[in-house]
């Protein structure tokens, strides 16, 4: 078995050659000093599909990226959260962030978002809060390979798995983008959760290079019926999954106008049966 860091075979996305250096800066403020369009229409998503989760699982996001926005809302729901990503460049932010060191990224923005998608107190007191609540949750900040059959290096599974704009940016081809979801899918436990986002119908997308043109990296085309015709064979039913495509209108040129949500059931029954951190009434006023 392959380490999860091994170099990848050329002809794929390999990101530690495949992309410009310093991406993980470049991402950031090429996405996240806002609040994008797509990425309203994530969080909110989220917010409802997380409140779904019972008995408190651990949760990981692949391919997460320099980011934490999309497991921000996870952490009223989920024991414990991993970050993992295949450049260590982006580790090196995520460790910065989580460590509180001088030059981390500034997420309240996306915190206060989110606190208001949840009808919360969204003061700074609130935000600090949740955000050092979820400093608490990580316990991994940590290398994967989703071309890798063994993501992780390491036989594990979890109860809620993200995996956000990652698979059509790992690969190329849709052979490949189906391993890779094949590949993530598996560290989903039987009756566990799988929630991803996806560009749609797209070659590309962009991020900024500081005085040159943007750079364009390359993504499998995907639309939802690659997945609908994919996930019953990994193992997900599709009756109990909830995939949604949106117009986020944000530009064909920048590969992200129209995108994929999905929350996705692993068919089997639950590992995990520990009662949910979060009481009854709590998941009532959130989903309603
Ligand atoms: C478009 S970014 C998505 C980041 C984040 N999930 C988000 O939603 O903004 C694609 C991410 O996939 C990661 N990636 C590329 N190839 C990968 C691989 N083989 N295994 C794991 N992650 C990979 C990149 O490092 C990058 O962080």
């Amino acid at each position: 078995m392959s380490p999860p860091g091994e170099k990848l075979n050329s002809e794929k996305t390999d990101y530690r050659t495949a992309v410009a250096p310093d991406f993980a800066r470049r991402y950031l403020d090429t996405y996240f000093t806002g609040i994008d369009a797509d990425e309203k229409v994530i969080c909110t998503f989220l917010a409802e599909e997380y409140a779904k989760l019972r008995g408190s699982p651990d949760m990981i996001d692949i391919g997460c990226g320099p980011c934490i926005q999309h497991v921000l809302s996870s952490v009223p729901y989920v024991k414990s959260i991993q970050l993992a990503d295949y450049l260590e460049d982006n580790l090196d932010e995520l460790r910065k962030w989580a460590q509180e060191q001088g030059g981390a990224f500034d997420w309240n923005h996306f915190t206060e978002f989110i606190l208001q998608l949840e009808t919360a107190d969204s003061s700074s007191v609130e935000i600090t809060a949740r955000e050092s609540a979820l400093r608490g949750k990580i316990t991994h900040i940590r290398q994967a390979n989703v071309l890798n059959e063994s993501v992780l290096g390491e036989d594990r599974q979890f109860g809620a798995v993200g995996f956000f704009y990652c698979a059509e940016a790992a690969t190329r081809t849709k052979p490949e983008w189906r391993k890779a979801v094949s590949n993530v899918a598996r560290l989903v436990e039987p009756g566990g959760r799988m929630f991803m986002a996806s560009c749609r119908n797209t070659d590309f997308y962009t991020v900024e290079i500081p005085g040159l043109p943007e750079e364009k990296i390359p993504t499998a085309n995907v639309d939802e019926n690659d997945f609908k015709s994919l996930l019953p064979d990994i193992g997900f039913s599709l009756n109990d999954s909830r995939i949604e495509v949106v117009n986020v209108g944000m530009g064909a040129d920048h590969g992200v106008e129209d995108i994929i949500l999905l929350s996705l059931l692993k068919k089997g029954e639950p590992i995990n049966t520990e009662v949910a951190a979060h009481s009854a009434h709590d998941i009532v006023n959130r989903t309603s």
